[in-house]
């Protein structure tokens, strides 16, 4: 399991994140805590780290490999959460927050963890086991339009209404159980030439989906404000385009400091500035870091800072 997952942008992230060693942060994306164990070295015998995973096997993982370890506090919960992790904490503010968004490799590349569409497994992709609805579910139950819907909006994939059609079809014979089912269906109206590229689409759409993974990220980060203190650090990598435009349009947002239209002779807006953008341009991998780690090639960085 030790190879289980290379953090991305390991070093550039903790830069921007650790300002004042002393301090408590937090990661709202545990995994198998390579991020919290280089934040966690970062600071003094005084600092704290508050994590969190909404995957039970890696909150086990990571109780296992931080066991003993008091200044690191550990969490099964939705990062969306934070702020009522801040509570039970009995804390005001974090210094600052950090999240690293989406799925680990482990995650991706187990059969077990039934997240690949490469390795033939139940057609889950729960992070969350108590989420009533598994992929299957939503493929067998809702229907064709929405199907269509969430494989373009979330997947971008072009071909969703001929997909989310043979899906409609195919169940109408058998529930549709497994990824390689869904993986024939797909392949059935797709070019071969594009099948790895739409698969990734598709699979990437409904694991969104399943877990409203893009309503978790805006509830996050509008908690995250409330509990960062003055000073304090945003700091979030996304791996894919709808997740860091939410990054991107929220750090906008939220440096302004008046909405009123252009032509409105006084500001009645009442919008406070609550955040300055550090990062201008999100920071990328380098190419060395993208040759020894295929999954780090998407990933954007962006900082912002609370006043
Ligand atoms: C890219 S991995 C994080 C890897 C970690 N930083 C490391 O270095 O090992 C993303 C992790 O976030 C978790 N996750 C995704 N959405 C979450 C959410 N809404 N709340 C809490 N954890 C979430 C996933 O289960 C996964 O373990």
């Amino acid at each position: 399991m030790t190879q289980a997952h290379k953090p991305v942008l390991l070093k550039e992230s903790i830069d921007y994140l650790i300002t004042k060693k002393d301090g408590v942060y937090f990661e709202g994306t545990l995994g198998f805590g390579g991020h919290t164990e280089e934040i966690f070295s970062s600071l003094s015998k005084k600092g704290n780290v508050v994590s969190t995973d909404v995957d039970l096997n890696a909150f086990n993982y990571c109780k296992e490999k931080f066991k003993g370890e008091d200044r690191i506090k550990l969490y099964n919960f939705n990062f969306s959460l934070i702020d009522v992790i801040a509570k039970i904490e009995s804390l005001e503010f974090f210094d600052g927050i950090l999240a690293d968004l989406g799925v680990s490799s482990f995650q991706l590349d187990n059969a077990a963890a039934g997240f690949s569409y490469s390795v033939n497994s139940e057609l889950d992709l729960r992070l969350d086991k108590n989420l009533r609805k598994t992929a299957a579910d939503f493929i067998n139950q809702e229907t064709e339009e929405k199907i269509a819907n969430v494989i373009f909006e979330f997947g971008e994939e072009k071909n969703s209404r001929k997909i989310a059609r043979q899906v409609s079809e195919a169940r109408r014979i058998k529930r549709i159980e497994t990824t390689d089912e869904l993986k024939k269906i797909i392949a059935s109206v797709t070019n071969p030439k594009y099948l790895t590229k739409t698969l990734s689409r598709v699979f990437q759409a409904l694991r969104i989906y399943v877990n409203d993974e893009l309503g978790a990220l805006t509830a996050f980060l509008n908690n995250s404000l409330t509990v960062l203190r003055k000073g304090g650090r945003l700091v979030v990598i996304s791996y894919h385009s709808l997740e860091d435009r939410i990054v991107k349009d929220f750090f906008k947002y939220e440096s302004l400091s008046c909405v009123c239209p252009p032509d409105s002779p006084i500001c009645t807006c009442g919008k406070v500035k609550r955040l300055n953008v550090i990062t201008k341009k999100p920071i990328v991998p380098s190419e060395l870091e993208i040759r020894n780690n295929k999954r780090a090639r998407s990933a954007k960085l962006r900082v912002a800072e609370r006043i």
